[in-house]
């Protein structure tokens, strides 16, 4: 079996998923790019009960080099981020339920809350199309050029990031802010964080090397 690492870390990125609630049965995809070899989840797996040895392993052009089972129906659109963004090393798509439900009525989740700064800012809605098309593909893609995260309209959303951890820890911070904003909006009008807001935070966040345990 090629890449077993790769693989048991992508289906125990699924099973987390799983647990968490931001996937349900099989609704979702994850792949990680190690070199010129993708390692993606099957076609119709349950997240929950993935495991290592039912991955796909891809070349570059799509082709499977490995795996029992056809790769998932959105390899366009995982492929299109490897191929337009060099420093992506993993991709994550759930049909999370509150950023699924926003994906619905929203054309963009404003920054309401800094530390929505880590995924850009704004969070855009890629435009519909069908699922499994290179269509939806390069929909996604065009948003992912221009942000670290999209949401899919009435469909769901996609992350990145240089590895796996990262990628997923992306969708649990979107889906979270997904939640902030959906129950801000049920209490009120929220507040947008300006330019100067949003400057001053990443003026901190680097001054203090925020997000690392340091000596006391
Ligand atoms: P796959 O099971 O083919 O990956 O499809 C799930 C999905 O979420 C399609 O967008």
């Amino acid at each position: 079996m090629k890449l077993p690492a790769e693989r048991e870390a992508v289906a125990a990125a699924c099973r987390r998923l799983a647990a968490e609630g931001l996937v349900i049965q099989t609704a979702g995809n994850i792949s990680v790019r190690t070199g010129d070899a993708v390692v993606i989840t099957p076609s119709g797996g349950v997240f929950e009960e993935l495991d290592a040895e039912q991955m796909t392993i891809l070349d570059l052009a799509g082709n499977v080099i490995d795996g029992r089972h056809g790769p998932s129906s959105e390899v366009a659109l995982h492929l299109g981020v490897y191929e337009r963004l060099a420093h992506a090393g993993a991709v994550v798509h759930t049909h999370a339920p509150v950023a699924t439900a926003l994906s619905c009525v929203v054309d963009e989740v404003p920054p309401v809350h800094y530390s929505m700064l880590a995924l850009g800012g704004a969070i855009p809605v890629a435009d519909y199309a069908t699922f499994g098309t290179g269509e939806l593909a390069r929909n996604v893609v065009a948003e992912l050029e221009r942000a670290p995260a999209t949401l899919m309209r009435s469909h769901g959303a996609t992350t990145y990031g240089n590895d796996l951890d990262g990628a997923v820890e992306q969708m649990r911070l979107l889906e979270w802010a997904c939640t902030v904003y959906w129950r801000a909006r049920m209490i009120g009008e929220p507040a947008v964080m300006t330019q100067a807001q949003a400057e001053d935070v990443v003026k901190v966040y680097t001054e203090r090397n925020y997000g690392r345990l340091s000596e006391a």
